[in-house]
């Protein structure tokens, strides 16, 4: 045999290496997704510099891990609004599922359900928040307001009737981040494949210059929402009231007098106001301004169990994870998702482990400090 037949042989024979990381997920998918669709998931707004200091935030802080502590594998569960969840990472709202897998966000809810995760649906998802309802996931509902409140009113009471036990009301989004990706590739959403929560409401169609979707979003939000309509928003329904998209103190303190239940850390992954800073950044000043009347949660650029960890030193009480359940649901769709929430808890159980926590309550502050090279006044030692 010659030399070459037989390397060729040996790459045959070497299988593909199986993903192990989020990143490696992220890889499959983009050899699978067409680059329009692609770029939609993976993209930020304006320069994308908020959507790459989420990550970098991470790699600020080291963690201070104590050691012979025993207990063997740490004891992940927790609550949230009273939930009992089985551990402190949720799937945050995320638009066209359907454009990931046919069958969209219902792959999603089967994975969360079969390992009892909680999932927040997204208001433009592409399967019908009721269907989604059927799988028995544990869900909470995203909220944008339209322009015809009535449409609004509708959701909500919808999914009440639907057993989505949050209303999770996205407070960043008044109008579209420019999504330059978006706008270069003419984002539309591909034929068949539509607003399923939202009968009669159609995007504007694939012709139309720049990004379908900011068209939408110009045309039908409601970009003049205020504090003033929270008390309209809770009177449609019982549900306990998020906030998604806070990372100020002044606004943290606001939701708390609104009586809004919680709030999520969030710049939409860095969709919305580039500039805005890194969610694990603003952490501090928002669980401060909290100070336990309300529970705070954070979204953005979560990819490692470490992560987890150390948004819960900081004070979050759980975490939701965006891009990374939709690299899993492009590469493999039920169990795609599946893998990669498997992943986060098994990286969180062993990054526990390793820093001697036994469980989510022994989570503290002492756990972290800023990594040594970080200067800046405000994250204190
Ligand atoms: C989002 N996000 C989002 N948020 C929301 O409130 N409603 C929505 O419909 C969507 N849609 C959406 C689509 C896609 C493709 C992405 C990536 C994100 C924001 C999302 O809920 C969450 O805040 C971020 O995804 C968290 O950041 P990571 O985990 O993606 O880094």
């Amino acid at each position: 045999m010659t030399d070459r037949a037989d390397a060729e042989l040996s790459a045959a024979e070497t299988p593909p290496s199986p993903p192990v990381t989020v990143e490696d997920f992220e890889e499959v998918a983009r050899g699978r997704l067409p680059q329009m669709v692609f770029d939609y998931y993976a993209g930020g707004a304006g320069d994308e510099w908020t959507l790459q200091q989420n990550r970098e935030a991470f790699a600020r802080w080291s963690f201070r891990p104590r050691v012979l502590m025993g207990g063997g594998f740490a004891d992940l569960r927790t609550t949230v609004l009273g939930q009992d969840i089985p551990f402190p990472i949720m799937l945050a709202p995320t638009a066209f599922q359907r454009m990931a897998d046919r069958y969209g966000e219902l792959p999603t809810a089967r994975a969360a359900r079969s390992l009892d995760a909680l999932m927040v649906l997204s208001t433009i998802s592409t399967v019908p928040l009721e269907d989604v309802a059927e799988t028995g996931v544990h869900r909470w509902f995203q909220l944008y307001v339209m322009r015809e409140r009535e449409l609004s009113a509708g959701l909500v009471k919808r999914a009440h009737a639907a057993g989505y036990r949050a209303i999770v009301l996205t407070v960043d989004t008044p109008w579209l981040g420019r999504r330059l990706r978006d706008e270069r590739n003419r984002f539309a959403l591909p034929p068949g494949i539509g607003l399923a929560n939202l009968q009669g409401v159609e995007m504007p169609k694939p012709d139309q210059p720049g990004s379908s979707l900011a068209a939408y979003f110009g045309a039908d939000h409601d970009f003049a929402l205020g504090w003033n309509d929270l008390p309209w928003l809770r009177s449609l329904s019982p549900l306990p009231l998020v906030l998604k998209g806070v990372v100020t103190a002044e606004d943290t303190r606001l939701a708390v007098e609104a009586g809004v239940d919680a709030v999520v850390v969030s710049n939409h992954g860095g969709r919305q106001l580039d500039g805005a800073p890194a969610t694990l950044d603003a952490l501090p000043e928002v669980v401060e301004a909290a100070d336990g009347r309300i529970e705070v949660y954070l979204d953005g650029g979560v990819r490692r169990g470490s992560d987890v960890l150390k948004a819960l030193a900081l004070g979050a009480r759980a975490v939701l994870i965006g891009r990374p359940y939709l690299w899993g649901l492009a590469a493999n769709g039920e169990a795609g998702v599946r893998q990669v929430i498997e992943l986060f808890r098994d990286e969180l159980i062993l990054a526990m482990g390793l820093c001697g926590c036994r469980s989510v309550s022994e989570i503290s502050r002492a756990l972290v400090s800023p990594a040594a090279g970080v200067r800046g006044t405000d994250r204190g030692a």
